[in-house]
């Protein structure tokens, strides 16, 4: 039961902060008022890339950015039984899947409104995620002009006023790049565009929205489909957080085993992406995004693929693949991209409650579970069939990389696939306390 001397401390807390924030002439006060100068200046990334650094000789944060330092994303086709609000910060939706006319469809707006109201009950914010893997056909030519710009974004402004959101999660997957859908549009000033529809946006959503995107582990594309070497300064000003899916990296569709989602790499790169979480944060940096806006995404599952012949923990986890891409746990299914004549085929995701109800990571049910050195995660291997994954071992050492490095916080995709225990976001807990 609150008493009246806590609504007083309240009271003067909320004053107090908002006097520094406007003091600090702070346009979002979610985010830490350190100059961009100051951020890149004092945190360095680590040089090595073989060791998980031990330092946390990183300042503290002195403004509420803590308040959004765990996110989770959760799937309307897949939603958890029941949230864990008190282990997270903020809850991102997915996904508003816009058409060609900037018009958001294929979700369940009632479900959102319960969660919204959910979230509020529980003092957390809530976010709507545009796009997704499958839902960025139109981007290009939704940001490409000033009146398909125009609409864009006042169908989003009028999806925050009528759920009650907190903040809008951009999943552009991706500007100018021949890595996403097929038959995505795609236009050389899609970076250029992008940031002219962010700022928009920001004008027309209501005061204290956040905006956030998720972003591939390499920074926008220029007009040559390269990944920027330098972005646009505007873009740290416009949008409050980059969340670094540093996930799928590493599939069946590669010649080699590899790691779903490496904090680092090392030299066994041939066959496989030369991508770590630990690139994908110096290259951001690189490109002139402070490190305080960044959100490293960590996954909640693993992925499985067929080798040539069967590995071990002597040979390591970069084999062969045989080319076959093989359904991963009970939950994939065969999917096609939204693209004419595009072919159906299994993800090979094999989430964590069912690694963890298997028995993988205690070498039950024929598996047996190897830690990779160079990528800091686990893999298990079961005959020909080699899996990727992450642990509670692994997440941690994501989280104290995040916190080494003096990053804005951790997104994770996604909630459901968590054990009834909340193993895996119990192992995160750790970026929420500084
Ligand atoms: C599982 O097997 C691997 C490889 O033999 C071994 O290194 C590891 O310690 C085992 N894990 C458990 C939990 O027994």
């Amino acid at each position: 039961m609150k008493t009246l001397s806590n609504h007083l401390l309240l009271l003067v807390q909320t004053v107090l902060f908002l006097f520094v924030a406007l003091a600090a002439g702070c346009k979002h006060p979610e985010h830490s008022t350190t100059s961009p100068a100051d951020t890149i200046t004092t945190t360095a990334a680590p040089t090595t890339t073989d060791a998980v650094p031990t330092t946390t000789a990183v300042p503290e944060p002195t403004t509420p950015s803590s308040d959004h330092r765990l996110i989770a994303y959760i799937a309307d086709w897949a939603l958890p039984e029941k949230i864990a609000w008190d282990k997270l910060d903020q809850v991102i939706y997915s996904f508003a899947v816009p058409n060609e006319n900037g018009e958001l469809g294929e979700f369940n707006g009632d479900q959102l409104k319960s969660i919204v109201e959910e979230g509020h009950d529980n003092d957390k914010s809530v976010s709507l995620s545009i796009g997704g893997w499958t839902g960025s056909l139109y981007f290009s030519s939704l940001v490409g002009s000033e009146s398909s710009r125009t609409k864009f974004v006042k169908s989003i402004t009028n999806a925050v006023e009528e759920y009650d959101l907190d903040a809008i999660n951009i999943d552009w997957e991706y500007p100018n790049s021949a890595n996403g859908v097929a038959c995505n549009q795609n236009d050389p000033a899609d970076t250029a565009n992008y940031l002219t529809f962010v700022q928009q946006l920001r004008e027309s959503l209501p005061e204290g929205t956040l905006i956030n995107a998720a972003v591939a582990t390499a920074p926008f594309n220029d007009e040559n489909q390269q990944p920027s070497a330098s972005l646009d300064p505007e873009w740290k000003n416009a949008l409050d957080g980059f969340y670094i899916m540093g996930y799928d990296v590493n599939g069946n569709w590669n010649e080699k085993v590899g790691p779903n989602a490496p904090l680092y790499f090392k030299d066994q790169s041939d066959g496989i992406d030369s991508v770590s979480a630990d690139s994908a944060v110096k290259a951001w940096i690189d490109a002139g995004i402070p490190a305080d806006q960044l959100y490293l995404g960590v996954p909640f599952y693993g992925r499985i693929a067929q080798v040539k012949t069967g590995a071990t923990s002597s040979s390591g986890m970069y084999q062969p693949l045989d080319g076959k891409q093989i359904k991963g746990d009970k939950y994939d299914e065969k999917a096609a991209d939204p693209c004419p004549n595009a072919v159906s085929t299994f993800s090979g995701m094999y989430q964590w409650r069912s690694i963890e109800s298997q028995g993988i990571p205690t070498n039950s049910s024929g598996w047996e579970t190897s830690w990779d050195e160079a990528s800091q995660t686990p893999y298990a291997y079961n005959g020909n069939r080699v899996l990727s994954f992450d642990d509670p071992h692994s997440l941690q050492a994501k989280v104290k990389y995040a916190k080494a490095n003096g990053l804005g916080g951790v997104m994770l995709w996604s909630l459901e696939m968590d054990d009834v225990d909340n193993t895996l976001l119990n192992a995160l807990q750790g970026i929420r306390n500084d």
